[in-house]
């Protein structure tokens, strides 16, 4: 059958690389994918948001499976644009519609899910501009530090944390008053702080069953030992050490049976990846935010792990029949460090000559931010490429791909060289 990925980055890359290894794809095509992608597959030059040239690209190529990488189609809803066609509703489309995308489009959605659903979470409160006052009311209730988080997509910039009782009302006014995240921040939600060690849970579902994929830790902060600027990921391994089987039997029990069922009970169907960032907070997971799309760089050690046939798996998703699957997981441990583009997660250039891919031996390359210039392949985001490795602990998968990220080079080029200092 011929495959469609929407996306352009690390995510991509690997979901692309793990359905071109499947014997039940003819041909693969990613959009608009990068410098990496154009060597397994067909790279088409249309944006994830241009519904209409998806269309087109889908009727002219004959493709029956979509994997949909990033939220923002799914928040406006492409699924839901696929089932409204007469000319595209029979085709599968992996991740869920506009109603439950909302899950991770608005933040007072996803709260109002868990509570609804008695799925453990940081206790909040909502606010808009109207009800200002109250907002500084609640934030005097609280102990800092204050978290105070704009209810839609801010492209990850939507959430503050503030030691300061009078800057936190400062930035609450400029969310709410002044338009700080735009209309994402018309609605801000105000959260008890969690503190704890956090981790990701993927699901996969067909709105009835559920598999759970192997756990990751992301590192996000630019700096090392978690310090500076958030950015998309700057790493991750897999699976999580301290997330023993009690914990998450507890993760299952407690977090992913209720956001399954919950979603059949508000009548949300759901076929796609659900991706649960928790919390461990004295030894109980919490959730702090619901992403409906794979992690990124997660994605680049989670999907490598997975034995299983993903077009098997992903068809299985599509057809309601996830319950006759088993997922073979590779028990080794995997990790992938990321190389970004200096300056990043600040102004940072582009266009500048990556060498030394070649020379990588025992490990994965995906391209992140990469395109091809001239027959070269050149920068082009913050995020460059993440060097996966396997090995028979995080700290053996980490020696080999910091001995190949060395062999790879350009202008500028900076990584992370403290991964797992914290387990
Ligand atoms: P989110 O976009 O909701 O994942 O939030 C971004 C980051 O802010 C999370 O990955 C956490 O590190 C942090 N965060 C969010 N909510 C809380 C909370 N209630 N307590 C502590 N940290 C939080
Ligand atoms: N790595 C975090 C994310 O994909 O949102």
């Amino acid at each position: 059958m011929n495959i469609l990925v929407l996306g352009s980055g690390g995510r991509e890359h690997a979901i692309a690389l793990k359905i071109s290894e499947s014997p039940k794809t003819s041909k693969l095509f990613v959009a608009p994918g990068n410098a990496g992608t154009a060597n397994i597959a067909t790279n088409v030059e249309v944006g994830v948001n241009d519904f209409k040239a998806i269309k087109a690209l889908v009727l002219k190529e004959d493709i029956t499976l979509v994997v949909v990488g990033p939220e923002d189609s799914l928040v406006n809803g492409i699924h839901d644009f696929f089932l409204e066609d007469d000319e595209l509703q029979k085709i599968s489309v992996i991740g869920p519609r506009k109603a439950a995308a909302a899950l991770e489009g608005s933040k007072e959605f996803a709260k109002e899910f868990m509570m609804r659903h008695q799925i453990p979470t940081a206790a909040y409160q909502s606010f808009t501009a109207d009800s200002l006052t109250k907002g500084y009311s609640f934030l005097e209730t609280l102990n800092p530090p204050y978290v105070l988080k704009a209810d839609g997509l801010a492209a990850g910039k939507g959430v503050l944390i503030i030691n300061d009782l009078e800057e936190a009302k400062k930035e609450l006014k400029s969310m709410l008053v002044d338009s700080k995240f735009g209309n994402a921040s018309a609605t801000v939600v105000i959260e008890e702080f969690l503190d704890g060690i956090e981790l990701s849970c993927f699901v996969l579902t067909d709105g009835n069953d559920y598999k759970i994929l192997p756990t990751a830790k992301d590192y996000k902060r630019i700096g090392e030992g978690d310090t500076g600027l958030n950015t998309g990921g700057m790493g991750a391994i897999s699976p999580v050490p301290f997330a023993d089987k009690d914990f998450l039997d507890r993760v299952e029990k407690e977090i992913v049976k209720p956001t399954v069922e919950g979603l059949k009970k508000d009548n949300l169907p759901y076929v796609g990846f659900i991706f649960i960032g928790l919390i461990k907070v004295n030894g109980k997971p919490k959730v702090i935010e619901y992403n409906v799309r794979m992690g990124d760089p997660e994605t680049e050690v989670v999907i490598p792990r997975l034995k299983t046939d993903l077009v098997q798996v992903l068809l299985a998703m599509a057809n309601g029949t996830l319950g006759d699957i088993t997922l073979e997981i590779d028990e080794r441990a995997a990790t992938t460090v990321m190389a970004v583009s200096g300056g990043y997660p600040g102004a940072y250039g582009k266009g500048k000559v990556i060498t030394g891919v070649e020379n990588v031996s025992e490990s994965l390359v995906f391209h992140a931010g990469t395109k091809l210039v001239d027959g070269k392949v050149v920068t082009n985001g913050g995020r460059v490429m993440a060097i996966t490795s396997f090995g028979r602990d995080f700290r053996e998968a980490l020696e080999t791909s910091y001995k190949n990220i060395q062999k790879i080079h350009f202008e500028g080029m900076y990584y992370r060289k403290d991964l797992g200092f914290d387990l």
